[in-house]
């Protein structure tokens, strides 16, 4: 998919660019980016809004990959932006993103993050909770300014996905309830609130959804809500936000639908809904976040030493693992993966790609057909591109690898790998240095 490719040194290129060379000039494990596969994703997403002359805002749930190049090309692309946390904020501040444009999500957000976000004017704030509305108001009134809310609802749509990453279903730690009163109740204060300009209501009902289902009920749910409000307190909502979700194909058993069609179906039911209750149109908000850079990530490894346990299994370890990508040990994701320096041989052997952390856990894929496989290998995993940079960590005090983008045949090296002097930047010592 996108510009990957092989090359006539029987090489896998992305946009344009050798990546067994980028292995060598970078070093291993490193991340990589298919520029124009996101700017494709993005597009897609707008055109379709466009086509449909809805009036609209994509925006990037930042939290799948936030770095200040990757904020920049949101912004070239003219994506909105999710935030949340004062951290994915500063991120945008320091990429020059348009303050206005960006939401701000979190269930938890501190006074300090609401500060910020009030004091550089941002576009709108997600309000998740009532002990934020209160505090919201009360940073409003010290800086005696105003801001655009959202109130983020709960409709109790349970989406098809795992369990880990549910958070549309009743039981949920996020927003407003909106069976049990507590939407009505903030709708209510928030409306009263004068500082506080209220677009309209946001949810979002889980991750790496499939079919379009669950937002369709969703859409159901907030405009029975909204047609009561709309008569108990002459509310109408000018924004719906839906939030993220869609899903994508990281292997065989991954069926998603073309991420135009869920929005063609959002699109025709946020109408269809909007005719029934005679309300005006809102403007339609989504904020994808995997569907827009996963599937244009991968990330390159080198592999070292293998382990045969002769009937039951091989093991071929990787320099890289949980530290980078820990989605395998806390989902049991699955991905494909290629030997990029060998990618028209056939596969010979099942095999188990092995992280390098110390934890039996560290596994990245289980059984996969590769050609036999040495140490000048390259093992190029695909789909890493969402939540894996930005899920990182240094776990065993692994330097956190590079971030190269590639567009036109060109590579531009867009986050630094970390060294070993990065591990102890933070450390204070309890003494002076040791001797021997
Ligand atoms: N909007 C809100 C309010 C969200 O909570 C999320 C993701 C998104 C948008 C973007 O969702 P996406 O389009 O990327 O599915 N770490 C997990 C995913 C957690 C998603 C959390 N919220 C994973 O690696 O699968």
């Amino acid at each position: 998919h996108g510009t990957a490719k092989t090359n006539k040194l029987g090489h896998l290129e992305i946009g344009g660019v050798d990546t067994v060379q980028l292995a060598e000039k970078y070093g291993t494990p490193l991340y990589i980016y298919d520029v124009a596969l996101i700017r494709d994703r993005a597009r897609a997403f707008k055109r379709t809004f466009e086509n449909a002359g809805i009036t609209a805002q994509v925006a990037y749930a930042s939290k799948a990959f936030s770095t200040v190049a990757m904020v920049q090309l949101a912004a070239e692309e003219h994506l909105s932006l999710d935030v949340v946390s004062g951290g994915e904020l500063y991120t945008a501040l320091t990429a020059g993103f348009p303050m206005e444009k960006i939401h701000f999500h979190g269930n938890n957000k501190s006074y300090e993050e609401l500060v910020m976000a009030i004091e550089h004017n941002i576009g709108c704030i997600v309000v998740d909770n009532f002990y934020e509305l209160e505090m919201l108001k009360e940073v409003c009134k010290e800086k005696n300014k105003t801001t655009k809310i959202l109130l983020r609802v709960t409709p109790g749509i349970e989406a098809h996905t795992h369990d880990y990453i549910l958070t549309g279903q009743e039981d949920s730690k996020f927003g407003f309830d909106l069976q049990n009163g507590q939407a009505d109740e903030a709708m209510r204060l928030a409306l009263e609130a004068n500082l506080m300009e209220v677009l309209g209501l946001h949810c979002h009902i889980g991750s790496q959804i499939f079919e379009t289902t669950g937002f369709i009920l969703a859409t159901q749910k907030i405009f029975e809500k909204l047609q009561q409000w709309k008569k108990d307190m002459s509310f109408e909502s000018t924004v719906l936000n839906l939030g993220g979700g869609f899903g994508i194909r990281y292997t065989d058993e991954d069926d998603p639908i073309p991420a135009a069609q869920y929005v063609e179906e959002i699109i025709a039911e946020v109408k269809k809904q909007a005719s029934l209750y005679s309300m005006k149109l809102p403007e339609i908000w989504i904020e994808p976040g995997r569907s827009l850079v996963g599937d244009a990530g991968t990330t390159l490894y080198r592999i070292g030493s293998s382990k045969d346990i002769p009937n039951v299994r091989k093991y071929v370890a990787i320099d890289g693992g949980m530290s980078d990508n820990i989605r395998p040990a806390l989902y049991q994701a699955k991905y494909e993966a290629v030997l990029a320096n060998r990618v028209l041989d056939q596969p010979e052997e099942t095999v188990s790609i092995a992280g390098k952390c110390c934890e039996s856990g560290d596994m990245l894929i289980w059984d996969l057909p590769l050609p036999k496989s040495g140490s000048q290998d390259v093992l190029a995993v695909f789909c890493t591109g969402a939540y894996g940079y930005s899920m990182s960590n240094n776990y065993n005090r692994i330097p956190r690898p590079a971030v190269v983008f590639l567009e036109d045949s060109k590579e531009t090296l867009i986050v630094r790998r970390e060294t070993y002097e990065d591990m102890v930047k933070l450390d204070l010592p309890l003494k002076e240095k040791v001797k021997s």
